[in-house]
């Protein structure tokens, strides 16, 4: 260990504490983010890192991520396929187009398809459940991850009875207030976090999570993530820096820091051990090693894109979105020599959430 100098001790006690009992007050959340130093910083990742080779290894689980559809009805202000974006060149994968990406996905090793998209009323859950059941037929080794939005309890609900397993939903932030203030008044913290209630309570893997260094954050906004991420007790979590996006709202507003998105990485960690925590493609895109850093910092998933390369580059939440123009071979290549350049191994695993407890009490 490096020399304690720039170390407070009462906050490396509440790293030991986090370590322990995983309970920290709002106040010492607080304390522990606006303390941070980098020596901090890498007692948390040696610790955060012991903990996920404890549950995972060394392994690191790939998601075929398929960007079906950039039509959106919502507006969130940060958002690069805000339906206010007039300049977005809006794009609707067919069902064979999907299923051709799950064909290639499956050859190259994945056994997780993540069915994203924006919040578009063409895909009606009838469309969503014969698209489920077909990749289901087809690979029924797999498992279907859904990230479609906010949708009511019986779509939910019709969707896991159809074969899907896991569902993402970013609460974005817990704190009303910022919330409205990345929102349109249409949407709510509220429904975002009832939507995430109902999800696990039918039984899915849940996954929510948040942007680090969005407009109008505070540590105090990121210690009430925390918080309510503890209480929700997901299976996933997926965070990532915000990134001004040129034609919306917040063009000019600061992208959210490398060194805060790792550092929540390893607070997740050690909060959650058991969680399954991507290293996401906008920390890739603030840093050319973001992703590895990631990994590093105690992250145990990568996403890469299944997409048809002549659409990536229209799925722009963000600025500067990298691996726009790369087949889904290249990606999974390029994937496997990162990891492996840290000493870590993509594998070809379902990868489900080892924290199958907290799915199991409430479905009962
Ligand atoms: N920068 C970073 N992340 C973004 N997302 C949306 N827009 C941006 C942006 N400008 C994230 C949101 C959403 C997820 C799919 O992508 O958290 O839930
Ligand atoms: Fe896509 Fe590296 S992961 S090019």
């Amino acid at each position: 260990m490096r020399s304690n100098f720039t170390m407070p001790d009462n906050l490396k006690h509440l790293i030991d504490k986090l370590n322990d009992t995983r309970q920290l007050t709002k106040d010492e959340w607080i304390r522990l983010i606006t303390g941070r130093t980098s020596d901090l910083a890498e007692y948390l990742f040696s610790l955060a890192r012991e903990e996920r080779h404890r549950h995972y290894g060394h392994d690191v689980y790939i998601r075929g991520l398929i960007e079906f559809t950039n039509y959106c009805r919502n507006d969130c202000l940060y958002c690069g396929i805000r339906k206010s974006n007039s300049h977005a060149r809006r794009y609707r994968l067919s069902e064979e187009d999907i299923l051709s990406c799950c064909k290639a996905g499956y050859e190259l090793g994945f056994r997780t398809f993540v069915l994203q998209g924006g919040e578009d009323a063409y895909y009606t859950d009838e469309k969503i459940v014969c698209l489920i059941r077909r990749i289901k037929e087809r690979y029924p080794d797999c498992a279907i991850t859904l990230s479609i939005g906010e949708k009511t309890f019986d779509s939910y609900q019709k969707f896991f009875d159809a074969g899907a397993d896991r569902y993402l939903l970013r609460h974005e932030t817990y704190n009303a207030e910022h919330y409205s203030r990345l929102h349109p008044p249409s949407l709510t913290a509220a429904h975002r976090q009832e939507c995430l209630w109902n999800l696990k309570e039918i039984g899915y893997q849940a996954g929510t999570g948040f942007m680090v260094g969005s407009p109008y954050q505070t540590p105090e906004h990121l210690a009430e993530d925390m918080l309510f991420i503890k209480k929700l007790n997901p299976q996933m979590v997926g965070i990532g820096p915000f990134i001004s996006h040129h034609d919306t709202p917040f063009a000019d507003q600061e992208s959210g820091t490398l060194e805060l998105t790792l550092f929540m990485l390893g607070l997740l960690r050690l909060m959650l051990p058991k969680v399954l925590l991507p290293a996401t493609t906008a920390l890739g895109t603030i840093h050319p090693r973001g992703r590895e850093l990631g990994i590093l910092a105690g992250a145990n998933v990568v996403m890469p894109n299944l997409s048809p390369t002549d659409v990536r580059k229209d799925y722009l939440l963000y600025d500067n979105k990298i691996c726009t123009g790369d087949e889904a071979a290249e990606c999974r290549k390029c994937l496997e020599e990162r990891m492996e350049s840290i000493g870590y191994h993509v594998v070809t695993a379902r990868g489900d959430s080892l924290n199958i407890e907290s799915i199991q009490n409430i479905a009962q």
